[in-house]
């Protein structure tokens, strides 16, 4: 057991999860597409951003709160939807749910969830949004918007860059499989919970190639809105000009995502695609965005560039698997500790003060 005075980053909570999970669970955590490059670049990108500094501001009480679709939230960082927890700890979802509660930040609870609406969402103590895959099965679809509507989800994130899997090859060589006793809970109800006895292939994209609407296009995204009793934001949009469309079909906000560069190798690091996008769709919708997070300095530069919340995947999946909620916990508190001292060193007392005046323009 890691000394958790050892644990002070995002980073060692990685490095301690890999030592502790199964291979093939890190493997399939982990994985970026192809030749991950592009996984490599969502924090590198981060990393290439300077921050300047105003100085001389009362910044002794900074306020990190902020509104996200018009409700109030205590942190613009979110848990993004990621799947199969209890692959990582034996509470799954329940345990990141309550962590996100006692952490003050949104979660984006994912439709691969291990974990069912009954199981979490009695446990969700803070705002919790429901991610959605377009199935084939459109009943099977809107059962699913019709159950997180029922308990209370505050808006739907429907995923728009993998309804055709990305090649994880770490995924192919390990034939990954869920590990025997965890299913897909919430899609039990349709007698869809379980990968296809396919051989020699991962299981998780036999089950896509299976399942997911591969026809899925902007049409879907009326009915979606439509049918939706809350707010309908994109998540997979790396365009600017799909992120003006996402407007004129109703959608509240686009996520700008690479899905953790798990689709498409070589598409750019979401801090690179945001500023073109927050400039395309001109405040008229909401821009989030995920990919690469691991320093309170990189929600800042991402706030700076636009982004109204950033949403972190691996690194919860990281604390889940050292320590459970705990370790869920601590690592969105080393997150929000991280980013209110980069306020705080950047003049800012709060988040309004952020602006793009301080990130470093190289001549
Ligand atoms: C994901 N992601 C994802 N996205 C989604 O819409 N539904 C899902 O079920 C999942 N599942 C999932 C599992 C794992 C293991 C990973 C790493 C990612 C993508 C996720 O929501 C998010 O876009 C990225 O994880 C953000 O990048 P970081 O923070 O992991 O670098
Ligand atoms: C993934 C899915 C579950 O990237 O979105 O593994």
């Amino acid at each position: 057991m890691v000394d958790k005075r050892d644990l002070v980053s995002v980073f060692d909570y990685e490095t301690a999860a890999r030592d502790k999970l199964p291979k093939t669970a890190y493997d399939y955590y982990r994985s970026g597409a192809n030749d991950e490059i592009t996984l490599h670049e969502n924090h590198a990108a981060y990393e290439r951003i300077q921050l300047r500094p105003r100085v001389l501001v009362d910044i002794s009480k900074p306020d990190i709160s902020t509104t996200v679709l018009g409700e109030k939230v205590k942190m613009p960082i979110f848990v993004a939807p990621t799947a199969f927890h209890r692959m990582a700890d034996p509470d799954g979802e329940v345990a990141t749910a309550r962590a996100a509660g006692q952490a003050g930040a949104v979660m984006i609870f994912s439709t691969l969830s291990n974990s069912s609406f009954e199981e979490v969402m009695p446990e969700a103590t803070g705002p919790m949004w429901f991610q959605l895959y377009v199935y084939k099965d459109r009943e099977a679809t809107l059962s699913l918007v019709q159950r997180a509507e029922s308990y209370g989800c505050k808006a739907i994130a429907l995923t728009v860059d993998a309804q055709v899997w990305g090649r994880r090859e770490r995924d192919i060589k390990n034939r990954f499989r869920l590990p025997k006793g965890l299913s897909i809970k919430n899609l039990m109800p349709a007698g869809r919970e379980q990968f296809p006895e396919k051989k020699g292939e991962s299981g998780l994209a036999a089950y896509v190639a299976w399942q997911f609407d591969p026809t899925l296009n902007w049409k879907d995204v009326d009915w979606l809105c439509a049918k939706s009793k809350i707010p309908v934001l994109l998540k997979g949009v790396l365009h600017p000009a799909d992120a003006r469309m996402a407007i004129d079909h109703g959608a509240a906000g686009v996520i700008v995502s690479n899905h953790g560069a798990r689709q498409l190798d070589t598409v750019p690091a979401t801090i690179d695609a945001l500023p073109p996008i927050v400039e395309a769709v001109d405040g008229k919708i909401e821009v989030h965005i995920d990919g690469g997070i691991r320093r309170g300095t990189d929600v800042f530069k991402a706030i700076a560039l636009g982004a109204k919340a950033v949403a972190v995947g691996r690194p919860i999946i990281w604390g889940l698997a050292v320590n459970g909620q705990d370790g869920a916990k601590h690592v969105l508190d080393l997150l929000r500790k991280d980013f209110e001292l980069t306020m705080k060193l950047c003049g800012c007392q709060k988040i309004e003060d952020i602006s793009d005046d301080m990130i470093f323009h190289r001549s």
